[in-house]
């Protein structure tokens, strides 16, 4: 963490193009000056590099025999360097946007059960963060599946990460987050919401009552037919007289 390079290209970029004849013959002149925090501006590194068509040249002979061009450039880690490092960090090195943590719960399409859960954490600056599940007071490192940090392109990040063990009823799931913007880890807790049933337990529910309602309901129309084909049917012919003759 102590070593910063940070690079500032674009203010010294020369970059000229020059387009003679046909379009084959396209020339690049760069200049690039980069600044290397090591410590802050404790411990600082200049370096200048001059590119012609992506070629890197320098002519360190003749620069190295200017004594007054030495000293310029020497002159250039206060006047470039720390002068845009004051200007820039408080944008940059010392930016701290804190993470929004939240837990949501995933249902598994695969395997029966109550699903898993994935921890978002969304728009946190700088990228470097550190995240844990916890169930109950046990971390879980296996059965842990986790995305790369995701720069969104707006100077934030973030990062999801899934817990593939089921959650269960009772036990607290927590996931934890350390970051820099953070004076202590930030713990988000999650519970099986009491008087829900996992969904699959609940397809199963249904299924089996339909197949018990089905039977029931086929038992029933056989009793009932048998029922009456006795009274209204066999009866009546077992109580008729036989004829007389
Ligand atoms: C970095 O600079 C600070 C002063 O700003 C100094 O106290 C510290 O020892 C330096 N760290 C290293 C690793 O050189």
């Amino acid at each position: 963490k102590l070593l910063l390079a940070y690079c500032a290209l674009a203010l010294f970029v020369l970059a000229f193009f020059t387009l003679a004849c046909c379009s084959l013959s396209v020339f690049q002149m760069m200049k690039k000056g980069e600044c290397y925090f090591i410590n802050g501006t404790e411990k600082v590194r200049f370096v200048e590099r001059h590119i012609y068509n992506r070629e890197e040249y320098c002519n360190a002979k003749r620069w190295n025999s200017n004594p007054q061009l030495m000293e310029y450039k020497r002159g250039q880690v206060d006047t470039y360097c720390r002068h845009n490092y004051e200007l820039d960090a408080p944008f940059s090195v010392e930016r701290r946007v804190t993470p929004s943590v939240s837990i949501s719960l995933v249902p598994s399409s695969s395997q029966p059960g109550p699903g898993r859960l994935l921890c978002s954490v969304m728009d946190f600056y700088p990228a470097e963060i550190q995240l844990r599940w916890f169930q109950g007071q046990q971390e879980l490192s296996e059965h842990v599946v986790a995305t790369d940090v995701v720069a969104k392109g707006d100077w934030t990040h973030q990062l999801l990460v899934l817990m593939e063990t089921p959650a269960q009823r009772g036990v607290t799931s927590s996931c934890q987050v350390e970051h820099v913007s953070l004076e202590q880890p930030l713990r988000q807790h999650w519970e099986m919401p009491p008087g829900r049933l996992p969904c699959s337990k609940v397809l199963m529910g249904i299924r089996g009552s339909v197949l018990g309602f089905v039977f029931l309901m086929l038992g029933l129309g056989f009793y009932v037919y048998r029922f009456s084909s006795f009274f209204f049917e066999e009866i009546p012919r077992w109580c008729l007289r036989a004829p007389e003759v």
